[in-house]
Formats: structure tokens, sequence, C-alpha cells
């Protein structure tokens, strides 16, 4: 079965990619490669060569934006032509900073969601109507109780949020669209760290990273002085946020869960959030990257990062009980996968 993966190179894509190659499945990658890298797909291949003892596996990378319609097309035709259809598509494309979707909003608004737009428009046209899409928990906002739930209140505060929430809106209208069968899937995620076990592929982000546990490995590598702590005030057990980590392979094996379950319909829409259900706060996250590691963390305390939420868990319970899937790796295995990952490749994939 083909599926198409948008946006498969990036950190999330890539570590789908490996966990569908692994499961039998044959991909088609297309990716703008503006925020993601070349090499992680041709590493995703020498893992499955390498696990697998398989030589002729391929992925078939298309370059180009998922707003160039005439691209997409092209790859669905080929696969047409070829008597070997795109089934389905798993959709990663799109920026994902918060703070750049504030600084330009026109752009996220139009690679996120004219880029989908477009796509599912392709999809439509070619038969294809199973999609897998990878929202966010950003959506939910700061103002609920917790932990949340699917309909727990949408709530976004930042433009990154605004337009994940309204491909959903655009998923679920094209889903009651009363002529044709639709199945799919909003996968909300909570907060992805770690990387494959290997230390082959993972999260390389370009300049310095946002989000915490790239800061934390390129600290702990001598790369970055210092973390800086947003904030030691907050209404929790230390005093630091708590967040929901999931181990990126987690995430990666719930979205083929989420499709395998789609598949069993005629007509579905869901969504689901995609986290362990635990919450950890930040000085909890930096201990056990410590402990499990062996390394020191240097840092010192700052004030509240704009936009924070104290604490964002995941209700996952649904995703329990529809998947047949669970978050199977610990902490302890994010921190100690992550490290490996940093350690074998302290430049990223530069
Ligand atoms: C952020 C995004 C969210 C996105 C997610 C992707 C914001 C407001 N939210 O979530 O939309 O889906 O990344 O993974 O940007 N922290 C520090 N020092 C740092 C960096 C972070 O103390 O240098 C703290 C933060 O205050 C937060 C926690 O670490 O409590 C996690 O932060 P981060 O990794 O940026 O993720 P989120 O803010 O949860």
């Amino acid at each position: 079965m083909r599926i198409l993966v948008p946006g498969g190179a990036g950190f999330i894509g890539s570590h789908t990619c490996l966990a569908l190659l692994e499961k039998g499945y044959e991909i088609t990658v297309i990716d703008s490669y503006i925020n993601s890298h070349k090499k992680s797909l041709q590493r995703v291949l020498d893992i499955v060569k390498r696990n697998n003892r398989v030589k002729n596996i391929s992925i078939d990378i298309e370059i180009a934006d998922i707003r160039d319609e005439k691209a997409v097309e092209k790859l669905f035709i080929r696969y047409k032509d070829l008597g070997n259809p795109i089934k389905a598509v798993i959709h990663f494309a799109g920026r994902k900073s918060v703070q750049e979707s504030v600084l330009d909003p026109l752009l996220y608004w139009d690679v996120n969601v004219n880029g989908s737009i477009n796509l599912l428009r392709v999809m439509d046209k070619y038969n294809c109507r199973t999609i897998v899409f990878s929202s966010s928990a950003t959506i939910y906002g700061f103002s609920n109780s917790l932990p949340l739930k699917e309909n727990s209140e949408i709530k976004p505060i930042n433009p990154y949020g605004r337009t994940k929430v309204a491909i959903e809106q655009i998923l679920n209208d094209t889903y009651n669209n009363q002529t044709d069968k639709w199945k799919i899937a909003n996968l909300r995620y909570f907060n992805p760290i770690g990387a494959h076990s290997s230390g082959i592929i993972g999260e390389s982000p370009i300049g310095i990273p946002n989000n915490i546990f790239p800061y934390i490995t390129q600290v702990a590598a001598g790369i970055l002085d210092q973390l800086s702590i947003f904030g030691q005030d907050w209404p929790t057990l230390d005093g630091t946020c708590v967040r929901d980590y999931i181990h990126v392979m987690d995430l990666a094996e719930g979205h083929i869960a989420a499709l395998e379950y789609l598949n069993n319909f005629e007509k579905k829409l869901v969504n689901l959030n995609l986290g362990t259900g635990l919450g950890t706060s930040v000085l909890e996250l930096i201990d056990t990257f410590e402990k499990v590691n062996n390394v020191k963390i240097s840092k010192n305390f700052a004030g509240r990062r704009i936009g924070d939420s104290c604490k964002v868990v995941a209700d996952n319970c649904l995703a329990l009980s529809c998947l047949n899937w669970s978050p199977k790796r610990d902490l302890e295995k994010m921190c100690l996968d992550g490290w490996k990952w940093q350690i074998l490749n302290p430049r990223g994939y530069d």
C-alpha cells in the first residue's frame, strides 16, 4: 500500500517514514526541505536496510512545496499510471514555529492552510480520501481544565495554533460533504522529544532551538552555554511548567495505528490526543536527563515566557481505546535516545 507523506523529511515525519517502511508500506515523500534535511530520509533507508537486511528498498522523494498543485498532482498521476495508486496521506507539511507565526502570520496561513487545501483538492480528484493530519495540543490554548480531552475547549492563542484549528475545520467540513466518503484522523500531538534508538535520525533544529529538549541536549554537549528555565513561580509542585513529553517513536507508531484504524471504516472522522497522559516539570525533565546520561546541565531561572501555559497534559484514553496503541517508552528512554542522537551527531544533519 502506497502512502504519500508530505513533510516526511522533518523530525516527526522522518521517524514515521521509518516506522511505515518497517511495517512494509511503500512511501512517497513530498518535502520542500525549507525546515528539514536531505540526509534524514537517506538515514531512514540506512536503518531499514540494516535492520531488515534488505537492499532494494527506496523512498520516492519529490522536492516541492505542497502549495504547488502540479507537483502534488504529478505524484498521484505517476502512481495511478503504474497501477499502484496512492491510497492514503499522512500530512506533516507545514510551518511549526509559534514565534515565527506571530511575526509572519500570512506565511503561516498560506503554507499551512492553502497548502492543505491544495493537497485535499488533489487527493479528492484522484479518489484518495484517507488522511492522517498532524495537529497539535497547541489548539487547546490555556484556559482548560486538565487533563485535556478531545472535546476540551479549542482556543488557540497564536497564529500557528489557529492555522491548525483552521485545517481541522476544513477537514471536518470535507468529511461532512454528502457525496464522498472521507476517512480523517486529526492527531493532536503533545511534546514530542527523543530520537530513534539507533541515534541515526533525530531532531535537527536550524539555528538556536526554541523547544526545551534540543536546547538541553545542546547545553549538555557544550554547544550552548546555559538553559534558561522560563519561570519558577508557576503553581506546580516545583514552580516550573509541566508538559506531557512523548517519545517521537511512540508518536510515529501512533500515526500508523491511526491509519490502520481508519481502514476499518467506510467513512470516519476522529480527533485524537497523542500524549502519555503523564505530566513532567521542567526541573524533573532536567533531573532525569542528568541522571540517566550522567551529564550536567548548566541552568538559570529566567522570567516566564510570553504565551506559555502552566500545565499541558493529555487525556489519551480515546487514542488508547481506538488505536490499539499505547506509548511504550518512558521519560528515561526519551532522554537516553535524545542524548545518543546528540552525541553521534553534534551538529545534527549538517
Ligand atoms: C511549543 C509550542 C507548541 C508546539 C510545541 C512543539 C509555544 C508557546 N508552544 O510547546 O505550539 O506545538 O512547542 O513541540 O511555543 N522551556 C524553558 N526553557 C527553554 C525552552 C522551554 O524553560 O529554553 C520550557 C517552557 O517554558 C515550557 C517547556 O519548557 O514549559 C516546554 O517548552 P517547549 O519545548 O518550547 O514546548 P511548548 O512550549 O510546550
